[in-house]
């Protein structure tokens, strides 16, 4: 679906698909459960879904003779992160707007982790007082200004990479790549479990499973707190990336199953049950997750297990899309392990 759309490669290529024998079994071996592990897909800066996004948005990037990168997140956004390594390995500037997404209890919160390290690469980074909210921002809007009358040439990379054009391609990319490893291990999955905040993983899948008729099977968890905006995005989104990859056929409302019972008590604050569900992880698989979104989509999916809401005997894939750096931000929550 993808071949007329320019790929610049930043992963290391498909990413690895993990049986989670320990997990399935703690949890009544009802399911089998599997992760697929995009949070190892690249060498640049740990990784993470926004370099697969990214892959497909960086030739428009080169093409427009940019000279800088600019984007907005939250203060521990993985989004920026990976925009901060990627400019710095194609030879670009990289400004970056990181907002007051999440009320947070350490006092470290803006030094460690994804913001360090975008400043280790050499970003340019920009802390305001503005809240959480997915649309696109009147402070990332100043950024593209601002660097432009500070002479630079300034490429706009919308939070998560998501509302972008090709912000969907990517994730249409991680459903072709599961047909490939389904036809080598011999059987199809019965559900994908992704979580979802600004849409465009979520969408892409939708576009990229609704070619074999699945898209009803990629599972949604909200990990924004603002599920009908996250929703909307991920529909509207997903809707432009079928016309733009002539996916055939049209994306109904339906078609976009996202479940809202796990991102309390706000976007970036872990319940404890996501803090359960990320020790669990951790002390049955050695599989790390972390406190705004795989540990809640992980607590989601592992709740959805216990209902019953998979069939007996359902091939359950996680998507597991990074963002372990951000757990830095989280030392006091994990204080006793
Ligand atoms: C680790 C991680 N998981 C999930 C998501 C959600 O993806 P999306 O923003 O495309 O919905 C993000 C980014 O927002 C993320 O960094």
């Amino acid at each position: 679906m993808l071949e007329k759309f320019e790929r610049y490669p930043l992963t290391f290529g498909p990413t690895p698909i993990e049986e989670l024998r320990r997990l399935s079994a703690h949890l009544g071996d009802k399911v089998e459960l599997y992760a697929k592990r995009e949070d190892c897909n690249s060498g640049l800066a740990f990784g993470g879904n926004k370099l697969r996004k990214l892959e497909y948005i960086i030739p428009d990037a080169i093409a427009s003779n940019a000279d800088t990168l600019v984007s907005i997140g939250g203060v521990q956004s993985n989004h920026t992160r990976q925009v901060a390594a990627v400019a710095a390995k194609i030879g670009m500037k990289c400004r970056l707007i990181q907002e007051a997404w999440v009320p947070h209890e350490d006092a470290v919160y803006d030094r460690v982790g994804n913001i360090m390290l975008s400043r280790i690469m050499g970003a340019d980074v920009r802390l305001v007082d503005d809240g959480f909210d997915i649309g696109i921002r009147r402070s990332w809007e100043q950024a593209l200004k601002d660097v432009e009358a500070e002479g630079g040439r300034p490429y706009a990379i919308p939070a998560g990479a998501s509302v972008h054009k090709l912000g969907g391609l990517g994730y249409v990319g991680f459903a072709e790549e599961v047909r490939a490893q389904e036809r080598e291990l011999g059987f199809a999955f019965d559900y994908v479990v992704v979580c979802t905040v600004t849409g465009s993983t979520h969408a892409g899948m939708v576009v990229g499973f609704a070619k074999d008729g699945r898209q009803r099977k990629v599972i949604g968890i909200d990990a924004s707190a603002t599920p009908k905006q996250t929703k909307a995005q991920v529909l509207d989104i997903a809707r432009k990336t079928a016309k733009l990859v002539e996916l055939g056929q049209e994306v109904d409302d339906d078609d976009v199953v996202l479940i809202e019972d796990y991102a309390y008590p706000r976007y970036g604050v872990p319940s404890e049950e996501t803090k359960e569900a990320i020790r669990l992880a951790a002390r049955l698989e050695g599989m790390i997750t972390d406190p705004v979104y795989e540990g809640k989509s992980m607590q989601g999916m592992i709740d959805l297990v216990k209902k019953g809401f998979f069939p007996r005997g359902s091939k359950v894939l996680f998507a597991h899309l990074g963002g372990a750096p951000a757990l830095n931000g989280y030392a006091y929550a994990f204080r006793n392990g």
